[in-house]
């Protein structure tokens, strides 16, 4: 049986959080593992919970822009245009700390990274706290992320005292990491915010999106956002190759079915082509399916663009 409690009060997630306990706290990207992230034991027990290695530093957030400028020594000119561009909302900016941030948080870093999401319930959390609070996403580390309170508690719910239920996340894929590269803009997850939004703001950026292991960003290590089962992402060119008598097959198709596989075998991010409701369904799909009676599960790209490029790499990933 679970111990956390799944509910909807606020204040009793307020005072957890100045109590020095961490909860699951709904965002509209995904939900988080959150605690003060000044208290450097809440913080630790938040690496413990996740089995996380503490070279994988953790995102702050925090209720507003204005709150920012306090942790942080600096914050040039073209992303605060970024940040008030998508802020709040699923953009998380990568900025030099000041030492009042705990070298833990950063995983000995210089530069913090916040975030200041756009999910009310979270809003309503922040605006009561002056610190900020450090939450990675509230899976165990190099698992799916979680869309929902009871994902959370499916799996963290034996180890922390209450699980905030806001209901499903609307953004549904992480949040984009921008930050400052020898003056150029660099994304280094790609997320919620597309590329093309980002570049019609600034013009061109670079992308440093890592599919190794990388002690700047390990989030970006290539099997990550995984499922236990294996998940074989093929053009759909090539998906007859992969299809077997032997195992049952799942199929994950964006909005049209195959003929290669029975129709109830088949799942469809979005039946009519939507890219945010298929960013939206994702994890939920992918954490179904593992939990099935499917043996396998079969995925075909969708279009390479808007949220489709952030789809792509998260399946790329569960598929190593
Ligand atoms: O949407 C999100 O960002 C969610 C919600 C809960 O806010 N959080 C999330 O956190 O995805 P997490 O811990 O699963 O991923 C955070 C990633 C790290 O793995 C790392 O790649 C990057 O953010 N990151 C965090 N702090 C960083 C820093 N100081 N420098 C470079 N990368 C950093
Ligand atoms: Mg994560």
């Amino acid at each position: 049986m679970p111990f956390a409690e799944i509910g909807r009060d606020i204040q009793k997630a307020v005072n957890h959080l100045r109590n020095g306990e961490i909860i699951g706290l709904p965002t509209e990207t995904v939900y988080g593992l959150a605690a003060n992230a000044l208290d450097v034991a809440a913080v630790l027990r938040i690496f413990e919970t996740k089995q996380r290695p503490h070279f994988d530093p953790l995102i702050c957030h925090v209720s507003s822009l204005d709150r920012i400028p306090q942790w942080v020594s600096e914050f040039p000119d073209v992303l605060m245009e970024l940040a008030r561009m998508f802020t709040p909302g699923p953009l998380t900016l990568l900025l030099p700390k000041r030492s009042l941030i705990p070298d833990l948080v950063t995983s000995g870093l210089d530069r913090a990274a916040f975030r200041v999401p756009a999910h009310p319930v979270a809003q309503a959390v922040l605006e009561q706290l002056d610190f900020p609070v450090a939450a990675p996403s509230a899976n165990p580390f190099g698992y799916v992320s979680p869309t929902t309170a009871q994902h959370v508690a499916a799996q963290l719910g034996n180890t922390i005292p209450f699980i905030l239920d806001g209901g499903p996340c609307a953004v549904g894929l992480e949040s984009t990491i921008v930050g400052l590269e020898d003056g150029k803009v660099t994304v280094y997850r790609l997320g919620g915010v597309s590329i093309e939004a980002i570049e019609s703001v600034v013009g061109q950026l670079q992308l440093q999106i890592n599919q190794s292991s990388n002690p700047k960003a390990p989030g970006q290590l290539k099997s990550h956002y995984a499922p236990r089962k294996r998940l074989i992402l093929n053009q759909l060119s090539d998906l007859s190759k992969s299809i077997s008598t032997q195992r049952k097959q799942a199929f994950i198709g964006f909005d049209s079915y195959t003929d290669l596989l029975p129709r109830e075998h088949q799942f469809l991010l979005s039946e009519n082509g939507s890219m945010q409701q298929a960013a939206q369904r994702l994890f939920d799909l992918l954490r179904t399916l593992d939990q099935s009676d499917f043996d396998e599960i079969l995925a075909i790209p969708v279009p390479e663009q808007d949220l489709g490029r952030a789809i792509n790499d998260r399946l790329r990933r569960a598929a190593s």
